[in-house]
């Protein structure tokens, strides 16, 4: 008999988590309506398709990749490790985990690690592809989130510096070059003289900064490459930048990708 699972696409269960997780606040103070059910639904039929065909994959190899990552039992890895950690949280990291599966990067850059979800998640994906190495900026708040210039609130933080990455387990660190300071200083002074294949944002989400990432990462991603974004509704900086640039955009959640133009 089918499960409730096979009718939502074989893919429901972390959209469905990721939903929750998401919307959350608005669940305690608003029971959940029909539409969040049919939105998850909807969410789970239509992600590995719309993704294996953003990134030039197969859904049959999407679904390989996502099965590999999960017999690996990364979150629950993670859990032991932190705890506490959140960031992306293991669903939403499971699709940066397809788009470096997705896109075999020799190298991945990423700013804001905080407690290194999104770390471990790419580097599980570069020890699955066999090649690759991670290059990750942070700067790590202590003890306690703050406001950033467009006035709004970030929770992120760390107890103490030596928490920053603190998630990501051993056995994938050889493969991981970890800086501390400021994605202004330190991203245009990356000791990497190849290609970005993939950029992540997750550092600060104010506009001018993210807006100075995109436009400091774009150039350096090659044809085929991918551009993706935490927090995009946080502002219009990854509109802005993906209109500036002329790209269709994939959204998932509160992430965004682009691409490089294949024969740019
Ligand atoms: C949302 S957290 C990152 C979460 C992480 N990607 C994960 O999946 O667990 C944002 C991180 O960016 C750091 N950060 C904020 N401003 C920064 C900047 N200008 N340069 C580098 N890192 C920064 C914060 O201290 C925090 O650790």
């Amino acid at each position: 008999m089918a499960t409730a699972a096979d009718r939502l696409g074989g893919f429901p269960r972390w959209v469905t988590e990721e939903y929750w997780m998401e919307t959350r606040r608005s669940i305690l103070t608003a029971p959940a309506h029909p539409s969040a059910f049919r939105r998850a639904a909807r969410n789970a039929r239509e992600l590995v398709p719309r993704l294996a065909e953003f990134t030039g994959s197969t859904a049959t190899e999407m679904h390989r990749w996502l099965a590999e990552v999960r017999r690996r039992r990364l979150a629950q890895e993670i859990r032991r490790r932190c705890p506490t950690a959140s960031g992306m949280g293991g669903p939403a990291a499971e699709v940066l985990y397809l788009f470096a599966r997705a896109a075999r990067p020799r190298a991945i850059v990423e700013t804001g690690v905080e407690l290194g979800v999104s770390s471990a998640y790419f580097l599980q994906a570069l020890d699955d592809n066999g090649s690759g190495e991670l290059w990750s900026i942070d700067l790590p708040f202590v003890g306690g989130g703050h406001t950033n210039a467009d006035g709004r609130f970030d929770a992120a933080h760390v107890d103490t510096t030596g928490d920053v990455g603190r998630a990501v387990p051993d056995r994938l660190r050889r493969r991981w070059h970890l800086s501390l300071g400021d994605a202004r200083e330190l991203l245009p002074t990356l000791p990497l003289s190849g290609p970005w294949d993939v950029f992540f944002h997750d550092s600060e989400h104010t506009r001018a900064h993210m807006l100075w990432e995109f436009e400091t990462a774009w150039p350096k991603i090659p044809a085929g490459g991918f551009l993706l974004s935490d927090d995009i509704p946080e502002n219009d900086a990854f509109s802005t930048f993906a209109a500036s640039v002329g790209r269709p955009s994939f959204r998932w959640l509160r992430r965004g990708a682009l691409r490089r133009p294949a024969t740019a």
